[in-house]
């Protein structure tokens, strides 16, 4: 309440963090024990204020297991968003379990992590009939995306409700203009996902050095970040991680709302 006019102030929606915790996964899977508890992990972020909690069940199994987005499904307080490749397997899985949302990315067996965005455009056919089947099953879809204006079109086509925009090149940039280079490429994509109905989300690399400009982006509307978080825990511990970047993401809400464009583009 505002004490002068009785009026509620205008809170800017913040944006929401999903914590991708597949490297507890890693660690345990290091060992082939229990331990870390991937199931803990997650009851830490939701306690931390995590407004997601984001897995990837990879075909080759090689963090998270079946039984944790078992378990997940059933405990979590907060939205489950399960990140997957198109394959029939992982679909059944998804359609069984129903996690409130599934992250559809490109999966390369040898791959460390998830190395470029989905190629929407080039597999629309494909992508519209898995979507239509989610939502059958009361799945909100998401798309992996590079910040390319053709794939966010294609993305809308095929039906998406989100996408979420790769910010691997951005968090890799070699160098300062190339980082100005690519963070004007995700702000001009999620300018064009602003003229959709989509919402617009961005993940893949971002730490807690990296995240304040990303975060400036007027729609942006969640994050989702696993290694930073679950590094920066060895130090700080979980809860502390995940609540250092949810600092960032509030101070970042009130700010964009209070100056929309790039700071660059005022002057
Ligand atoms: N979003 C997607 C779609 C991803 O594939 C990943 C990596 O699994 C992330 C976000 C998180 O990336 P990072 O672990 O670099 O924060």
């Amino acid at each position: 309440m505002n004490r002068f006019t009785h009026e509620t102030p205008h809170v800017p929606p913040m944006i929401e963090l999903g914590v991708n915790i597949d490297h507890v996964a890693t660690l345990r899977e290091a060992r082939k024990g229990s331990r870390p508890d991937v199931v803990a992990a997650a009851k830490y972020c939701e306690k931390a204020g995590a407004h997601q909690i984001t897995v990837h069940l990879r075909e080759d199994r090689r963090h998270i297991q079946d039984r944790d987005v078992e378990q997940l499904a059933h405990v979590l307080q907060v939205r489950l968003n399960l990140e997957m490749g198109v394959t029939d397997e992982i679909i059944a899985i998804a359609h069984r379990l129903r996690p409130h949302t599934v992250c559809l990315v490109p999966e390369n067996r040898r791959e460390v992590t998830t190395e470029g965005g989905l190629d929407v455009a080039g597999r629309q056919d494909q992508l519209r009939d898995v979507i239509a089947g989610m939502h059958g099953h009361g799945i909100r879809v998401s798309l992996f995306i590079d910040p390319d204006p053709r794939q966010v079109d294609a993305s809308a086509e095929v039906g998406a409700d989100y996408v979420e925009l790769h910010t691997g090149a951005y968090a890799n940039a070699p160098d300062e203009a190339a980082r100005e280079q690519e963070l004007a490429r995700l702000w001009d994509a999620a300018n064009r996902v602003a003229e959709t109905p989509m919402r617009c989300n961005a993940g893949h690399g971002l730490t807690v050095a990296n995240l304040w400009p990303v975060a400036l982006i007027p729609n942006l509307n969640e994050v989702n970040i696993g290694h930073d978080i679950i590094a920066r825990a060895l130090f700080i511990g979980l809860e502390n991680a995940v609540k250092e970047i949810l600092d960032i993401l509030e101070k970042a809400s009130f700010y964009r709302a209070a100056f929309p464009s790039r700071p660059e583009q005022d002057g």
